[in-house]
Parts: C-alpha cells; structure tokens; sequence
C-alpha cells in the first residue's frame, strides 16, 4: 500500500520525520551516519579538533558544548592532575582540621561573587574540599560501608556527567537505556530470576522503599475488595531489629500505621529466626492483619550477617507472602567464588536491593532494584503525556521508557560505570575482592579474640568486626563495663578528630561496640593491627587523663 506520505522526498530534512518516511527506526538516506572518530581508539588522536574551529558563543566557556570543549579538556586535565597528587600524597583518612575550623573555612566564601573563572574555582574546590576530604580508599579508614572505586568507574562517571544521560526516556538516552537493561538482566540472572526486571536507583535506601511501594501496590491488587485506607491500616512488614533502618522509614513513608513494623525474633548470632516468622506469621493472619512483605537481610549493617534466605523462602512461599532481601551488602557475594553460597535461596525472593556502591566497588550512587517478574511493577506505572502516552504504551512502536520504573524522573546513567566495570576487569575479578575483605575480616577477628584487653562480638558473614577495648586495669584500678562502654563513643571522636584512623560505633543490645567495615581488597592485617594499636593507645589515654585528672581534682580539695 502507498502511504499517502510517500511522496514526501526523505531527502527533504524540512519534512517531519513520520512513520511513512522513516518506515524502520533506520535514519533518512541522506543524513550522514556518524563518523567513526573515537577519541579514545587507540590510533586516533588524544583530541579530535575540528578543521573549522568552533565559533566562540555569549555563554564563552562556561556550558558544555563543541566551542568550548577545549577548555573543558583543560580543565578536566587540571583536576584530574590535582587528583592524582592527592592521591599519590593522602596519608590519612580524614583531615585533623576540626569542625569549627572547617565551619569557618566554608563559611568564608562568598557564594554571591561574580565567578572567577572555571579553573580558579577548581582549584579552590580542591584546596576545600579534596584537602580536607574522607578518603575512604585509605588504609585507615574502616567506618562504614564505602569503598574505594574501581578505575573504569571513575572514568565512566566523568563520561556520564559530561553527556549528562537522563536515563528515564528512551529518546532521552536510546543506547543508555538499553545498556541499563541489560545490566538489570544480568543482575537478575545472578540473582537466580529466569525472567527478572529492575531498576537502577540512588542506593539501598531507595530500593528499599521501591520494593516496599511495588510490595504495597501489588498485595493491594491481590485484596481488590478493601478500601485503601482500610487495607493501609491492616499492613504489616516483618523485619528483625538487625534490619537496615531504611525499611521502617520506608514504611512511614508509604503511610502505614507505626505499628505496622513488627519485628521477627533472632537467634543468638542475630539472624532471623524463620520459625518465629513463620509463628508470626499465624499470628497476623488470625488478627486480620495482611502481611505486606518480609524483609530478609543478606548482610545485616552491624553484624554482617546473612539471614536464613532458603528457610524464610519456604515460610513466605507457603503463605504466599512478598519475600524482599536487602542484600544492599552482600549482594557482592552473588560474584564472590568461595562466598557466593552463603546467598542460597536469594533467587527465591520476591525482590532483591543490590548496592553496587558497596561491594561492587562503585562511586556513588550505583544501587539496583531487581524483581522476579516485570509484572510486577504493573501497579506502580504512571503515564504522562509528555513522557510516556498511554496510548503508545501497547503499540508496536512502545520505546522501552525506564521512567515507567523508576521513583526518579531525571535519572542519571550510573549504570555506565557497572558497565565498564565489567568490561574492564570482568565480574570474577570484582568477586575475588569481595572474598578478599571477606578473609581479612575473619583474620582480623581472629586476631582481636587472642588479645586479651579487647572484646569481640560475633562472626560476620561479609567483613565488619565489632569489638571494644577492655583493659584489665587502669592505673591499678579494676575497668568495669560501664567504663568500657563509655570509652567506645570517645575513642571513636578522639581518633577521627587526631585524623589517623576512622572507626565507627553501635550498640547491640544496649551494649555499645566499635565496628571496622572492611571493604578495601588492598589493606592488610599490618594495616588494621596497626589501627588497633591506636584504638588502644586511645583508650589508655582516655583512662590516664581521667586518672589524672581525678587525682589533681582530689589534691586540690585536700
Ligand atoms: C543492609 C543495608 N540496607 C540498606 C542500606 C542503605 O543503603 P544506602 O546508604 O545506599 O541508601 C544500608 C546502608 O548501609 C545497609 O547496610
């Protein structure tokens, strides 16, 4: 049949681009397909410059685009070379500077100047911000769950900044989009979903509160008879009180009642204890109440530990219950070879968070939440005019729209830096540095158990170890466990405050304990001994100014 735009000649670029003219997603004939001139191949030169050089515009260098691409080169060149000499140069984790100091410092810029310019302000930011950075690379730094981030990564992430992606439509990202895609279903095959979907997100606290939306909106369809407001009000989460604090407020968030969060017994070791749940579980149902989801951890924040996945799996199944795992930690492990195990009944879930900014060794943010089936995220999808119509969703010509399951709108293309990740250096190499810090902690606790003045508490599944320094005496003196616990939150300050090492603290069951995070494949147990021995040089001083004081206090009153 002869479209009634045939006539409409492809050469003519005035022409709208209708599906007659353009009958394939294939360009018009006479529009040049890209020249193959890769920067970044490996015969073509470091810069390509156009013959013509690009006209200067009203804006000069201060947007991005073909006039001033050299200056941003430059650029780009001075910050990256500022960079490399922090990095060759950083021998401490966090800067001694205090924070009255550094209030001052920040406070002393005027942020309603004229500008001065892009590589003044570069350098400024560098001697602000990179000089007193946390640098979560260094040896030293064993606080909380970062790492330090793969090379291709980094790179990637400039990539992405520069481009500036907005992966929530396809015909805002078209390849992204596509990429994106396939490393969800990628993920979702580790994972163990035959048919998985997903979504990339901010970090764990968004996929989180995604699966917990998806969770809500999909048990709501199941109980069509009920009203919102009545169905809200019976909702219940089943957590443990080793579950990541993002869950409950995701449940605050999504309105459900403050009791709504109940919390499933532990075992000793502080995993969910799946007879409890599935007792509870009784229980909620006798009572009127639906079960919304039960939120497993693979990997809790604290211990490091990985609930009983296979057995919960069976109890949520055998009462048809949404099963989510925040393995937001140890999703790493799915790529670790001697761990990878420990994730068993993982594929059993209903949905799955992964941070790949943990132990996936990627810059922030880089997180996935991944479901058993696509369908699932039915409930939750919002049309727009503007963005994606309703009425091309069902069509054959539906572009695959990412905003149809994202929270985001405007999204960045973090999956970029997964990407070249795996290109790069491919997953069982990633995987080996999971096991790695894995090892390290283990050695490192055992390590602490044949000292006799510290303390430690439990086994990590992955790579925290809590801990607390106890000595025998001080100063002839007997410490009791109140003195022990009120040196934790002090050595920590002391030693983040001297810049030599970051430590972090918690309380677990109301005693409080000082946690190493080890998530740094290159450090070694020379390197946590040798914080250890700052921990303990902390906590003698810490005892020996008291004795000190106590002593001048009580000659004074003599
Ligand atoms: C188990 C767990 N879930 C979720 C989160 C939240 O992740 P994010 O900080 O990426 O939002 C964390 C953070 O430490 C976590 O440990």
């Amino acid at each position: 049949m002869t479209s009634l735009l045939s006539d409409t000649p492809v050469s003519d670029t005035s022409a709208p681009l209708t599906e007659a003219t353009t009958p394939t997603d294939a360009p018009p004939a006479d529009v040049a397909p890209p020249t193959d001139n890769s920067p970044l191949s490996e015969d073509a030169p470091r810069r390509v410059r156009n013959d013509d050089a690009p006209q200067a515009t009203a804006t000069g260098d201060a947007l991005l685009g073909s006039h001033s691409a050299d200056a941003y080169a430059e650029l780009m060149h001075e910050v990256v070379d500022a960079l490399t000499e922090r990095f060759t140069r950083v021998d401490a984790p966090t800067s001694a500077n205090d924070r009255a100091s550094l209030e001052s410092e920040v406070a002393g810029f005027d942020l309603d100047c004229h500008g001065i310019g892009n590589v003044a302000a570069l350098r400024e930011a560098d001697d602000l911000y990179a000089r007193n950075a946390v640098w979560f690379h260094h040896p030293s730094y064993v606080a909380h769950l970062n790492c330090p981030v793969a090379v291709p990564a980094v790179a990637a992430e400039a990539m992405l900044a520069a481009i500036n992606t907005s992966v929530d439509t396809y015909d805002q990202s078209e390849v992204a989009t596509l990429m994106e895609r396939r490393l969800v279903h990628w993920a979702s095959r580790h994972v163990g979903f035959a048919v998985g979907d997903g979504i990339f997100t901010s970090g764990g606290t968004q996929s989180n509160l995604q699966a917990l939306f998806l969770a809500r909106e999909n048990v709501l369809r199941a109980h069509g008879d009920s009203t919102r407001r009545d169905f809200l009000s019976r909702l219940r989460v089943l957590t443990t009180d080793q579950t990541h604090f993002s869950v409950s407020r995701a449940a605050f968030i999504l309105g459900l009642d403050a009791e709504a969060v109940v919390t499933v017994d532990t075992d000793a070791t502080g995993r969910m204890d799946a007879e409890a749940l599935a007792e509870l579980l009784r229980d909620i149902d006798e009572t009127g109440g639906i079960v919304m989801a039960v939120v497993a951890t693979a990997g809790t924040t604290d211990l490091g530990v990985i609930d009983p996945l296979t057995s919960i799996a069976e109890v949520c199944e055998a009462s048809n219950v949404w099963m989510h795992v925040d393995a937001a930690y140890g999703g790493g492990l799915l790529w670790a070879p001697q761990r990878r195990h420990l994730l068993a009944g993982i594929g059993r879930a209903t949905s799955v968070t992964i941070d790949f900014h943990k132990t996936f060794f990627q810059p922030v943010s880089s997180s996935a939440l991944l479901v058993r089936d696509v369908a699932l995220f039915e409930p939750t999808i919002h049309h727009n005019d503007y963005l994606n119509p309703e009425a091309e969703a069902h069509s054959a010509e539906a572009e695959p729209n990412q905003v149809d399951k994202s929270l985001q709108t405007t999204r960045r293309f973090d999956a970029l830096k997964l990407w070249t990740t795996l290109r790069a250096r491919g997953a069982d190499e990633i995987g080996e540095m999971v096991d790695t810090v894995c090892d390290l902690a283990a050695e490192v606790r055992e390590l602490l158990e044949t000292q006799p003045d510290f303390e430690v508490l439990g086994a990590s599944d992955l790579s925290t170890v809590l801990f607390r320094f106890v000595p025998a005496t001080a100063r002839g003196r007997e410490t009791d466990s109140a003195t022990a616990d009120e040196l934790v939150p002090m050595i920590r300050r002391v030693l983040f405050r001297s810049g030599r090492a970051a430590v972090a603290r918690t309380t677990i069951d109301g005693t409080p304990w000082l946690k190493l995070t080890l998530l740094n494949p290159d450090t070694t147990v020379a390197d946590i001994t040798a914080v250890l021995d700052l921990v303990r040089a902390t906590g003698h001083g810490i005892l020996a100014g008291r004795y000190l004081e106590s002593t001048t206090t009580e000659g004074g009153a003599a």
